[in-house]
């Protein structure tokens, strides 16, 4: 068995100019820098989706659409997520949401975390998140990173995120990963029960 979980590292923004990429650059040296972890960024500016026009939910039905089906197929490859969450108006970018709504299988019985940002912290549209997320049948860990307040200023103003910051990025990789694994080996357990 593959020993390293795959997490796929999801920016929540696609504007042009968007400070996501700062946050997605930090969270991904602290990854790669664990022994349990590899990190690969999959980008929504990657994967344009239509704005949801199938004729039942992907949890009914999978999606007609060749860039929804793509969407899922890369979601199946990853062992858990961590979303790098903007505040939209207080809840999450809708550019977001629409690839949360376009994807179930890829996303189901997995964990997902957030580097949440905005004045705040993003702590708003982080809780948004973790209630679809449960909807999606995933696991919303408990642990995050709020990037708020000054440091969320100094950081946009062209700043380094700071040091401060580290152990919650600990901490929620931590969750993340004891949930990637155990959902990893229960997958493989059931897919080797279907086998037989
Ligand atoms: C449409 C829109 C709505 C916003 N609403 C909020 C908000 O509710 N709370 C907040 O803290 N920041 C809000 N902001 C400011 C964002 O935190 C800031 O622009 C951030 O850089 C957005 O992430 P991005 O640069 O990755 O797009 C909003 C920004 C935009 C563009």
């Amino acid at each position: 068995m593959r020993d390293k979980l795959k997490i796929a590292i999801i920016p929540s923004t696609t504007r042009p100019g968007r400070f996501a990429d700062k946050p997605m650059a930090w969270i991904k040296a602290m990854i790669e820098a664990r022994p349990d972890m590899e990190a690969t960024v999959v980008d929504l500016r990657d994967h344009p989706l239509p704005f949801f026009d199938e004729t039942a939910p992907l949890s009914m039905k999978p999606a007609a659409n060749a860039a929804a089906q793509h969407w899922d197929a890369t979601l199946a490859g990853f062992d858990g997520f961590v979303v790098v969450l903007a505040e939209y108006n207080h809840s999450v970018p809708g550019v977001l949401k629409n690839a949360l709504d376009y994807g179930f299988e890829g996303w189901k019985h997995k964990p997902m975390g957030a580097v949440a940002y905005g004045g705040s912290g993003g702590s708003r549209s982080l809780e948004h998140l973790r209630l679809i997320a449960i909807n999606l049948r995933m696991v919303a860990v408990g642990g995050a990173v709020h990037i708020g307040g000054a440091d969320f200023m100094g950081a946009i103003k062209g700043g380094d995120l700071p040091e401060h910051l580290d152990p919650s990025a600990k901490g929620l990789l931590d969750e993340v990963a004891w949930w990637a694994r155990a959902s990893r080996d229960k997958r493989s357990a059931a897919t080797a029960q279907a086998a037989e």
